[in-house]
């Protein structure tokens, strides 16, 4: 039976510590679908189709990804896709709590014995988050090296826009 993950999130934007788990699940699965949410409650920098458009470009080498969004449940979006497997990053010790807290309520909501998967952050990007990324770039500061080459172009374009 093929064995097909999910990572899930706002990407708003895609940081190369999230591009790092991607490349890493990738090689764990059969398929990765990288979910963009359409989040309600954060107000996001880059729209929906913009952040699904820069995810595509920076993952366009590795062949099983794909990019979507949900809105909603992720457990909901998971269900009905039939993931084996869900992707979640953990930077540091303060993630953790958060973290079990959010895999135990899901645990309870998935109907087809769905797991979450913890990955270790690359400690080179243990330290970002896509607010840091947005609020340095917007103040000047330089974010090469934390995102991608595309990802700081289309960052520019934006601020200057
Ligand atoms: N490298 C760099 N940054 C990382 C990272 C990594 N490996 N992993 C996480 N981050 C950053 C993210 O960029 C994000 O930064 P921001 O808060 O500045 O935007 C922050 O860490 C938090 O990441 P995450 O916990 O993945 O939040 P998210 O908003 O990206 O995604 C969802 C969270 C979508 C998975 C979660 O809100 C969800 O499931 N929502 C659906 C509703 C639902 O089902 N609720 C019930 C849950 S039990």
């Amino acid at each position: 039976m093929s064995k097909t993950a999910v990572y899930a999130g706002s990407f708003d934007p895609i940081t190369n510590g999230h591009l790092n788990i991607i490349r890493r699940a990738a090689k764990m699965y059969d398929s990765l679908t990288v979910a963009v949410i359409v989040n309600v409650s954060k107000r996001p920098f880059f729209s929906i189709e913009e952040r699904v458009d820069i995810i595509k470009k920076v993952t366009a080498d590795i062949p099983n990804v794909k990019v979507e969004c949900f809105s909603g449940l992720l457990a909901d979006y998971v269900n009905a896709n039939r993931f084996s497997v869900v992707i979640r990053g953990l930077r540091a010790t303060s993630d953790f709590e958060n973290e079990i807290q959010m895999a135990q309520m899901n645990a309870r909501l998935y109907t087809e014995g769905t797991e979450t998967v913890f990955l270790m952050t690359d400690p080179r990007y243990s330290f970002i988050s896509s607010s840091m990324i947005k609020e340095v770039a917007t103040l000047g500061g330089s974010v090469t090296g934390l995102v991608d080459e595309y990802t700081e172009s289309i960052i520019k374009t934006k601020i200057k826009g």
